[in-house]
């Protein structure tokens, strides 16, 4: 009998940055395939992408996706969790759409021959041949964004992990992106501030300073935020105001 691990499984996961507590005991498992984390500005949400991407080394507890500690095999984790960040500029490091793209290939270890074909592939399910040798720097801010995803999407993980990824897009890009978003046969991660943009997900978890607020199916946990939200907004006290 074969046991499936499951999608997502954190356990008791403390991260403290240079002694400064950022996440703690954060526990959560799920198999959902449409999971939301949203949360204020500073409430530790790209903290907790960058732990289950297994980028950070936590001060406690440990990190399974689809059965891989990522933050240990981290040849192994590139197959299983890719992350796509807010500014796609911190992310693409080649000239060339093609380079870019096959770069995470070939820290897979494919052979070049392989990396020339999924590339190619990869290009061609987003009606974007004629991209192949584009400069990325004569791109948008929106379609540097859709490089970036078709390099993760392009090793084949198990999960992806959007980190605020249509935030400063304007509004017919978000609209674009989030149709290719929705139409992934992969399991997704969306990190955000705006409750609209992970409606109708199977899980939604909220993130306040540095442990979960609240988690469950989306429309109570999103009603709830943004009750939260409204309050702090209609409030005087700007001490609480996010920096
Ligand atoms: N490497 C780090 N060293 C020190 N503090 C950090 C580090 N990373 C994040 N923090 C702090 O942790 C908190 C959460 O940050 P972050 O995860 O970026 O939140 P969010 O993405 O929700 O805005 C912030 O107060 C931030 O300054
Ligand atoms: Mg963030």
């Amino acid at each position: 009998m074969t046991v499936t691990s499951p999608l997502i499984d954190l356990q008791g996961v403390h991260y403290a940055p240079e002694g400064r507590p950022v996440l703690s005991g954060i526990s959560l498992r799920t198999q959902a395939r449409r999971i939301g984390i949203v949360g204020r500005n500073g409430s530790g949400k790209t903290s907790l992408a960058r732990v289950m991407a297994g980028l950070v080394p936590l001060a406690e507890g440990r990190v399974r996706i689809a059965g891989t500690d990522v933050a240990r095999d981290r040849k192994a984790a590139l197959a299983k969790v890719g992350i796509l960040f807010q500014n796609p500029d911190h992310q693409i490091i080649f000239p060339t759409v093609e380079e870019e793209i096959g770069f995470g290939l070939r820290q897979q270890g494919h052979s070049k021959a392989d990396v020339a074909a999924k590339v190619a592939e990869t290009l061609a399910g987003f009606g974007k041949t004629h991209w192949a040798s584009a400069a990325l720097h004569q791109l948008s801010q929106g379609q540097r964004q859709l490089v970036c995803l078709m390099s993760v999407l392009a090793m084949r993980p198990a999960l992806i992990i959007l980190d605020e990824p249509l935030a400063g897009l304007d509004i017919p890009t978000t609209r674009q992106l989030q149709r290719v978003l929705a139409g992934l046969d992969i399991s997704l991660v969306q990190i955000t501030h705006d409750p609209h943009m992970v409606q109708g997900y199977d899980r939604v978890i909220w993130l306040e300073g540095g442990t979960i607020a609240a988690e469950g199916p989306a429309a109570p946990v999103l009603a709830a935020f943004s009750r939260r939200m409204a309050e702090l907004g209609d409030g005087d006290d700007l001490t609480d105001l996010a920096g």
